[in-house]
């Protein structure tokens, strides 16, 4: 943490998917402050293709990020001439969006002479437990998006371990398949969750993808087969048939969760062992699901970790994060170098040193 008496103001940008997304966040004497967030989510826009059509997406982010900025702005009560640097999310996602929030950060730099910072967007749902909960390196982060599905071993500031990731479809993915299978509405993931509260989890024995195996990694795309072939038989489905097999799948995905995370645990009990109170941090979409909550939050106690599960509104995507990132880097002086050179980048994994696993969540797809 920086020194006492010490201010630094970050605007964050954040249009790596379908939010547009801008906060000002700063870190005063060593205690951080969210001072504004403002998130426009697109989901109307993309509601009637049953996903995000990135031409959209382009489109909707240049027409509201100026807008969403000076909303930020004003909301924080901070003009630009007190701000010390501009972040934005320069990948991985949907390029089309990266580039017009890329951009836009850069011009805005640019005129105001401000320090540039380009940031992973993954980095963003990596550090953000720091900014609500203070936590000190490092620590275990179980990401859960639509786009990745991921264990990622936080050493510190830009040092990151990949330790598990999917091996086909992103779990947010599985979510959103099901739901379009059973003909529930866009975004799945809420959807899904609702039905399954008056569903029979024990209708359906769905299979828990890897269960047992002694790899970390995730699977999914074997059970949104094992849905689809249930949702077949059953067909025409009633409301509780389409409950049942959400609660059914709510289930096998929770139960597979705990038993792949359960690697990870271990692994990191036996190389910290000095730790006396490690931590998990969940983060992206999924994590707000309160059955595979309770189910993370089982498994940790079992293991004596700490489950850190930050508010929903920072869990999924928000430019808070991003803004936080840039004060991360500036205070650990990674924010040194040229940002104005920076090129988006479509993919960009936090651990650039473990092998790619193929098919590990969609190409280009948010995070
Ligand atoms: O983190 P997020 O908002 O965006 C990125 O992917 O970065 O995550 C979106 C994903 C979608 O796949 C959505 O269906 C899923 O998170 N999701 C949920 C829930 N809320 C959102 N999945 C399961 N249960 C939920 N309650
Ligand atoms: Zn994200």
């Amino acid at each position: 943490m920086a020194p006492r008496d010490t201010l630094i103001r970050v605007l964050g940008i954040e249009t790596s998917c379908d939010e547009t997304a801008a906060s000002v966040v700063e870190l005063r004497d060593g205690s951080p402050g969210i001072l504004s967030s403002i998130v426009l989510s697109q989901i109307e826009e993309h509601a009637a293709f049953g996903g995000v059509v990135p031409e959209i997406a382009a489109r909707a982010h240049v027409e509201a990020l100026d807008g969403v900025i000076e909303a930020a702005l004003t909301d924080a009560g901070t003009p630009l001439s007190e701000i010390d640097a501009v972040a934005a999310t320069a990948g991985p996602g949907l390029v089309g969006g990266l580039i017009v929030g890329l951009m836009t950060a850069k011009a805005i730099a640019a005129a105001a002479g401000k320090k540039l910072i380009p940031v992973n967007h993954l980095e963003g749902h990596a550090l953000t437990a720091r900014l609500t909960d203070g936590l000190a390196f490092p620590y275990l982060l179980l990401l859960l998006s639509g786009g990745h599905t991921q264990i990622v071993l936080i050493r510190g500031v830009g040092d990151y371990q990949r330790w598990a990731t999917t091996v086909d479809d992103a779990l947010g993915e599985a979510f959103d398949k099901t739901a379009k299978l059973l003909g529930l509405p866009y975004p799945g993931g809420p959807s899904v969750e609702r039905a399954a509260q008056a569903g029979d989890a024990a209708r359906f024995a769905f299979p828990r993808p890897m269960k047992g195996a002694a790899q970390p990694d995730f699977s999914f795309s074997g059970l949104k087969t094992a849905v689809r072939q249930a949702a077949t038989d059953a067909a025409p489905l009633s409301d509780a048939d389409v409950a049942d097999i959400c609660a059914s799948f709510q289930a096998a995905v929770s139960d597979a969760l705990a038993d792949r995370v359960a690697r990870s645990l271990a692994r990191f009990r036996q190389q910290f062992a000095v730790i006396e109170a490690p931590v998990l941090v969940v983060a992206g979409g999924v994590a707000s699901n309160r059955e595979i909550r309770a189910a993370l939050d089982r498994q940790c106690r079992g293991f004596g970790f700490r489950f850190v599960a930050p508010p929903a509104a920072l869990c999924t995507d928000n430019a808070a994060m991003i803004a936080w990132a840039g004060i991360e880097r500036i205070t650990a002086g990674l924010a040194e170098t040229d940002g104005f050179a920076f090129a988006p980048r479509s993919r960009w994994p936090l651990d650039e040193v473990s092998a790619p696993v193929v098919g590990s969540g969609r190409r280009g797809a948010k995070a």
